[in-house]
């Protein structure tokens, strides 16, 4: 057994959760409610920048207990996050009686099934990482064409029906990062998914499974599962006239952000991947006050004013989740891409971040067009064809 590195003492999780008033969803055809934030364990707090192995387990471990404790009772987190760590620090913070307050969802890293027997290779390293007998939301991860096929071409659903017969797995889904189209296809040719993870927020509407996805999905029965509610941090991270419409609101972006989602009525949970303790405390207090139609007529406009300033600036969608990572050339293409938007935004900050806080090998100067990075992004993104825009806009 895995030690217990915090040291937090066990509470009882009934009375914990009655004392926070943790508003509490439907959770598709179960009998079961999810709290309205879940915690995404991709973005956990780091001990030093730009590695993103690097990961203060201390501090992850105090957040996610605390999030529980504050009646979070779900928990997202997938074999690659930081370095192959996450799981492991999940398993970890929720020992001492926690992990029987939440549910626990992770992923099939199906890019790295070579032969159908790889499933249950995958499978029991995880339970193993995470430290459970039984893996409550088991979900394919970040299915797209390719990926979809090959999850048929290796029996990969009679392989996860197996391991719900043996209880290794007590329900599953997939996580999705293509259109509409095939997540209605991806539904269609399975009656027993429980769940679906889609990226959505104000800005996507209309990106991936958009809107009409999410109707799909809750139409059909499944519980569907917000990721990226906050763009992975872009939307509350403004510059220039965005910041400037923010500030002259007053309002806080995560908060309106996450309002604006919570009033789908299909949603089940909104998965923030919170990196610290101050944005788990402030989401729970969104979550506490969500609701259906708890956005107000002025925070719609302002959502309508933001999302306009945002059409304007033709910034590159990377959502810095780090798929494409790592580049064979050393580039890191995330951080060329937020250096980029930043100037669309802030022309010189954008500048003086490229020239000088760069190492040469990093920069988009230095792409090879070897194109290994493109299949990976989940957003589709023309990496090789930005990293020539990137390199001409900084003049290098
Ligand atoms: N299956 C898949 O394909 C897939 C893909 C992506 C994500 N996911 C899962 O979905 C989860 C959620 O996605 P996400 O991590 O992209 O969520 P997100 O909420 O869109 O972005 C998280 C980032 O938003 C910022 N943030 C969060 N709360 C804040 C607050 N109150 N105030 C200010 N900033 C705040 C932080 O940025 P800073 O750290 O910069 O402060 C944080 O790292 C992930 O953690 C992961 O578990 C799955």
């Amino acid at each position: 057994m895995l030690s217990d590195p915090a040291g937090t003492p066990a509470v009882s999780g009934e009375n914990e959760n009655k004392k926070t008033s943790m508003s509490l969803r439907p959770f598709g055809r179960l009998d079961w409610k999810v709290s309205a934030l879940g915690f995404g364990a991709m973005r956990l707090p780091l001990t030093g920048p730009g590695n993103e192995s690097l990961v203060d387990e201390e501090e992850s471990i105090r957040m996610i207990r605390r999030a529980v404790d504050l009646g979070v009772n779900y928990v997202d987190t997938a074999w690659p996050y930081h370095g192959e760590k996450s799981e492991g620090i999940v398993g970890r913070a929720l020992k001492n009686g926690y992990r029987e307050r939440v549910k626990i969802a992770t992923k099939l890293p199906c890019w790295l099934v070579e032969k159908p027997d790889d499933f249950d290779r995958f499978l029991d390293e995880q339970l193993r990482r995470l430290d459970t007998d039984c893996i409550d939301f088991y979900l394919f991860h970040a299915i797209w064409r390719d990926r979809w096929e090959h999850i048929r071409s290796m029996n990969m659903i009679a392989s996860a029906e197996k391991a719900m017969a043996d209880e290794r797995i007590r329900y599953l889904g997939f996580s999705f990062h293509d259109q509409t189209g095939l997540f209605r296809e991806v539904i269609d040719a399975y009656d027993n998914w429980t769940l679906a993870q889609i990226q959505y927020n104000f800005l996507n509407e209309t990106v991936q499974a958009g809107t009409a996805g999410l109707n799909y999905a809750a139409q059909k029965g499944l519980a569907v599962v917000v990721m990226e509610p906050l763009l992975g941090g872009n939307i509350t991270r403004p510059q220039g006239r965005i910041k400037e419409i923010w500030e002259n609101s007053g309002k806080k972006p995560a908060d309106v952000a996450l309002r604006w989602i919570w009033d789908k009525p299909g949603v089940s949970t909104i998965l923030s991947g919170m990196s610290a303790m101050q944005q788990v405390l402030e989401n729970i207090e969104s979550a506490r006050k969500s609701a259906d139609s708890s956005l107000t007529g002025e925070e719609h406009e302002l959502i309508e004013r933001v999302r306009t300033a945002y059409s304007g600036l033709n910034t590159i969608p990377c959502t810095k989740c780090g798929y494409c990572m790592p580049c064979p050339h050393g580039l890191d293409i995330p951080y060329n891409f937020e250096v980029f938007n930043l100037s669309r935004v802030n022309p010189d900050m954008g500048r003086a971040l490229y020239l000088w806080h760069f190492t040469e090998s990093a920069k988009a100067s230095q792409c090879q067009a070897c194109g290994i990075c493109e299949p990976l992004c989940p957003q589709k993104i023309p990496i090789m064809e930005n990293m020539k825009k990137i390199n001409r806009h900084f003049g290098q």
